[in-house]
C-alpha cells in the first residue's frame, strides 16, 4: 500500500529515521561507556521495544506501570523495570504473578509499605529485585537524597528483597531551552544521586545500578561516572517539544507523524484539518508542526482551537490549501498523542512496509 492510501488522521513512523535514532543513540551510549534501558512509556509498542533491545547495548526496557510491564512481558520481553512506584495493595498479587513469570522484573521504591507489600509475594529462593527511586528535587515520586541509605537499611531488613540499586529521573528538566542550563541542572541533581548511590553501593553488594536520564538530559548524565544506563525514551520517535530546544548531544529525527488531511478551507489564511485534541494530544507553547520531507513548513501554524475532531492551520493568506489536501505534522508531545492510536503506519518513503499495534495504548494502571 503506499502511504497516499491511508486515511487520515493516522500515525505514521518513517522508518529510515526510527532506525536512524536507535543507531545514533546506541553509537552515543556505547561511545559514552553506559548502557541502555530504552523506556516503553514512549511508544507503547513491543515491536519497537524488541527493536530497541536488537539494536544492542541495552540492559533492559522501562515501563511506567505494571500494566504496560504486563503487556510487555506478554509479548515475550523480560528484562523490565516499573520506574514509577506501584503502591496499590490490590496490584500486589499481580506483581507477584509477573514476577514468577519473567526472568528479571525490577521495581522502584519510594516507601516502606510498598517494600513490605513486595515482600510478601517474594520469597528468599526467589527475590524481587528493588531499586530506590530518589527525588531529584521535583517532589513527584522518591526518596530525598539524604534519606537514601537509611532506605537501603530498612530494604536489607526483608530477605525476600535484593536491592538492585538507585534511580533519579529528573523529569522537570528534560525541555529546558537553555542546553547549559539543563545540563547545569542536571550534572547538579545526578551528582546528588550519585553521592547517594555511591554511599549505598558502598555497605551493599547488590546495589550496582544507578539509572535514570531522558533524552534531555542524557549528554549531560552520561558525563556522571557512576551512571550505569540511561532511560531515554522520546530519541526513537522525537515531537515537537524535543525539537524545539536547544541539543547538546546528537540529534534525534522526527520520525513520528500524523498523517491529516484539509476538510474545510473557505477563508484565506486558514484551513481546517481533521486532527484536532482527539489526534494530537495538546501541549501548551509546543503546538505540532506541518512537515514537508524533512523540512517544517515556514509560516504555517497550528492552534487546538477548533475543538476535539479539528486542528486550525493559520498561514499567509497567498498561500492556499485545498479540500483533501493530505499534509504530515510532527505531534507536540509523542508519548500521549500515540497513546490515542491503535497503530503505527511504518512507511519507507512513500511505501507503507509494516503495522504495528500500539499494544500498550490505554495501560495507565
Ligand atoms: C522515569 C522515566 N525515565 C525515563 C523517561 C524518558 O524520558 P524522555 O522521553 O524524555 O527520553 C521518562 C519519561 O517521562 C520517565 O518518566
Amino acid at each position: 500500500m503506499l502511504k497516499s492510501e491511508l486515511d487520515t488522521p493516522s500515525l505514521i513512523l518513517d522508518l529510515d529515521l526510527f532506525e536512524k535514532n536507535l543507531k545514533t543513540m546506541r553509537d552515543f551510549a556505547v561511545a559514552a561507556g553506559k548502557k541502555l534501558r530504552p523506556h516503553a512509556k514512549t511508544h507503547k509498542s513491543p515491536e519497537i521495544a524488541r527493536r530497541q533491545l536488537e539494536c544492542g547495548n541495552c540492559v533492559g526496557v522501562c515501563a511506567a506501570k505494571l500494566s504496560e510491564a504486563e503487556v510487555l512481558a506478554a509479548a515475550g520481553i523480560s528484562e523490565i523495570l516499573i520506574t514509577s512506584p506501584v503502591s496499590a495493595p490490590w496490584k500486589i498479587a499481580r506483581i507477584g504473578s509477573l514476577h514468577q513469570k519473567i526472568n528479571s522484573l525490577q521495581l522502584t521504591v519510594d516507601h516502606p509499605f510498598q517494600v513490605e507489600q513486595l515482600a510478601s509475594v517474594a520469597t528468599a529462593d526467589h527475590p524481587i529485585h528493588v531499586l530506590i527511586d530518589v527525588d531529584p528535587e521535583m517532589g513527584r515520586t522518591g526518596v530525598a537524597f539524604e534519606n537514601a541509605l537509611e532506605f537501603a537499611h530498612f530494604i536489607a531488613r526483608f530477605p525476600e528483597l535484593v536491592l538492585d540499586g538507585v534511580q533519579c529521573y529528573a523529569g522537570h528538566l528534560q525541555h529546558i531551552p537553555e542546553g547549559s542550563k539543563r545540563n547545569a541542572e542536571s550534572t547538579r541533581l545526578m551528582k546528588k544521586g550519585a553521592a547517594a548511590y555511591r554511599t549505598i553501593a558502598a555497605e551493599f553488594s547488590t546495589c550496582r545500578i544507578f539509572t535514570g536520564t531522558g533524552t534531555g538530559t542524557s549528554a549531560a548524565d552520561v558525563l556522571i561516572p557512576e551512571v550505569t544506563d540511561i532511560q531515554v525514551g522520546s530519541y526513537c520517535v522525537m515531537d515537537a517539544e524535543y525539537l524545539a530546544v536547544e541539543h547538546t548531544g546528537p540529534q534525534y529525527l522526527p520520525a513520528l507523524r500524523i498523517l491529516s488531511s484539509v476538510i474545510s478551507c473557505n477563508h484565506p489564511g486558514h484551513a481546517t484539518i481533521d486532527a484536532g485534541t482527539k489526534a494530537i494530544y495538546v501541549t501548551p507553547g509546543a503546538p505540532p508542526r506541518v512537515i514537508d520531507g524533512n523540512t517544517f513548513r515556514p509560516a504555517v501554524n497550528y492552534d487546538w482551537n477548533y475543538g476535539d475532531e479539528h486542528g486550525h492551520l493559520m498561514f499567509p493568506s497567498e498561500q492556499t490549501m485545498l479540500p483533501g489536501e493530505r499534509l504530515e505534522l510532527v505531534v507536540s508531545h509523542c508519548d500521549p498523542t500515540i497513546n490515542l492510536f491503535d497503530e503505527f503506519w511504518v512507511v519507507r518513503d512513500d511505501t507503507v512496509v509494516d503495522r504495528w499495534e500500539i499494544q500498550l495504548r490505554g495501560c495507565c494502571r
